[in-house]
């Protein structure tokens, strides 16, 4: 820890909560239908999704791509942060998961603004073209990341933001002996990040650790 660093801890994470702005009425609801749909709730963190919507206003995103949907939070989220005319286009593996996040995006303020595009990442980020974004983010399978940021790499523009989740590899970085099995491709990410020139980043600590790039 650098001498500037105040250590945080859980103390300091409930306020950033209580000071952040959470989630409205149809957020919550979509977790609720979500969870009762036995989707899991590995959405971000709220606090987390307002420094996305913040970052992407900073770099006055209108194209934005999602690896990994979910049941459309974060994806939701990021759309409310583009202006007019602005799209994200999120991809999504499971079909079960694509069809719900379709459902509640069709009902959401921001319905016609957030393509859901079926099928592994590896196949479907190739078919974007290249700066065709100015913003990305990573939320899926860990053992993919290094193939969808050096996809993400070629389709956001100069000076455009990439976002990766789970830096903290959900709460277990430190664990002598994780228990999932995502945790060691999460570190080699994290090894590779600093390294990676085109960027510049730093692991921002919110949520479950967000690495914040600018494409340089
Ligand atoms: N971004 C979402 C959470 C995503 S959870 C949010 O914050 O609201 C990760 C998602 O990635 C899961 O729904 C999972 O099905 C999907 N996924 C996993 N492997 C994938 C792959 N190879 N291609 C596309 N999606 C994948
Ligand atoms: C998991 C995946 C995520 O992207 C996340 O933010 C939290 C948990 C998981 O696979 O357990
Ligand atoms: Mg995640």
């Amino acid at each position: 820890m650098s001498d500037q660093s105040t250590p945080v801890g859980a103390e300091h994470f409930r306020y950033i909560a209580a000071h952040t702005a959470g989630d409205d009425l149809f957020l919550a609801d979509l977790k609720r239908a979500a969870t009762a749909g036995g989707i899991p709730g590995i959405w971000v963190a709220p606090e987390q999704a307002s420094l996305m919507q913040i970052l992407l206003r900073l770099c006055r995103a209108r194209e934005v791509v999602e690896v990994g949907t979910l049941a459309g939070y974060s994806a939701i989220a990021m759309a409310r942060a583009l202006p007019e005319g602005g799209r994200v286009r999120t991809i999504e593996l499971d079909p079960q998961r694509a069809d719900f996040a379709e459902r509640w995006i069709a009902r959401s303020d921001v319905a016609g603004r957030i393509e859901v595009m079926r099928g592994p990442a590896a196949e479907v980020l190739p078919r974007l073209d290249a700066d065709s974004a100015d913003a990305a983010f990573l939320d899926a399978d860990k053992a993919g990341y290094p193939l969808y940021l050096a996809e993400c790499l070629r389709i956001v523009r100069r000076g455009g933001l990439v976002l990766v989740d789970n830096a903290f590899a959900f709460g277990q970085l430190f664990d002598e002996h994780p228990t999932d099995r995502e945790v060691a491709p999460m570190r080699e990410f994290n090894e590779r990040m600093p390294r990676e020139t085109a960027l510049q980043s730093v692991i921002v600590p919110l949520g479950d650790g967000l690495w914040v790039g600018v494409k340089r």
